[in-house]
């Protein structure tokens, strides 16, 4: 089939959805200006560079919150600093859990029953219970085209100034994806679950 989005697919459920996968999920921690933490899953997220290492996640329409930035870009934007929150098969409950829509003034952290762990850079605390942490700070934040005139798309880079691993997910010195265990969305309310992990060697161009 082919289709053109602003024609539509035909399908039961919309197809995009399920197939960017599986996409990692930045499990974003931020303060507020008034000292409120907030915790939010967000799998349009990825890794975008290695030098120096940067991240960025991206919000949708906030309709379903009432409209307005979601909490997660107010704060990275307001105050300059999230951390990425690894999000693992263990805290699958909680990661989801965490994407209520509650209002601002809300602590996502107490509602899903985390421990907030002291970053060591940036202000915003991360998930004790996460293995990996990711501090950042923001360097742009983007409005992205929207279908809906009243509302944005937006994006959030950030740089990565700290990384939190916890050493009992590391085998020889290397992250074990087994012992990690990351999930991963796919679409709609399906989840991936990452176990095993396979190496293709790269080749190597040589001039005949
Ligand atoms: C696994 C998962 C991934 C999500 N990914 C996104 C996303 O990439 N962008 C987005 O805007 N909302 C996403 N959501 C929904 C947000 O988590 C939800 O709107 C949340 O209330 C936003 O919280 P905040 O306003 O505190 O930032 C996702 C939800 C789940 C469960």
């Amino acid at each position: 089939m082919f289709y053109r989005p602003e024609d539509g697919h035909g399908l039961p459920r919309d197809p995009f959805n399920y197939l960017v996968v599986p996409r990692p999920i930045g499990w974003i921690s931020t303060r507020s200006a008034d000292g409120v933490d907030n915790l939010a899953p967000y799998s349009f997220f990825n890794a975008v560079a290695y030098s120096p290492p940067q991240v960025m996640f991206a919000a949708t329409t906030g309709h379903q919150q009432g409209g307005g930035l979601k909490d997660s870009v107010a704060n990275a934007q307001e105050m300059g600093e999230f951390v990425v929150n690894l999000a693992t098969w263990d805290l699958r409950e909680q990661m989801n859990g965490s994407s209520t829509s509650a209002p601002r003034d809300v602590d996502e952290f107490d509602i899903v029953g985390l421990t907030k762990a002291a970053s060591t850079i940036v202000t915003p605390p991360r998930v004790a219970e996460s293995p990996v942490h990711l501090e950042c700070r923001t360097t742009q934040v983007l409005t992205l085209p929207c279908d809906d005139e009243e509302d944005d798309n937006t994006v959030v880079f950030g740089q990565v100034v700290g990384i939190h691993i916890d050493e009992r997910v590391l085998t020889q010195g290397h992250v074990d994806v087994a012992k990690l265990r990351p999930i991963g969305r796919l679409g709609a309310l399906d989840y991936v679950d990452v176990r095993e992990a396979f190496e293709i060697k790269r080749p190597v161009w040589t001039e005949k």
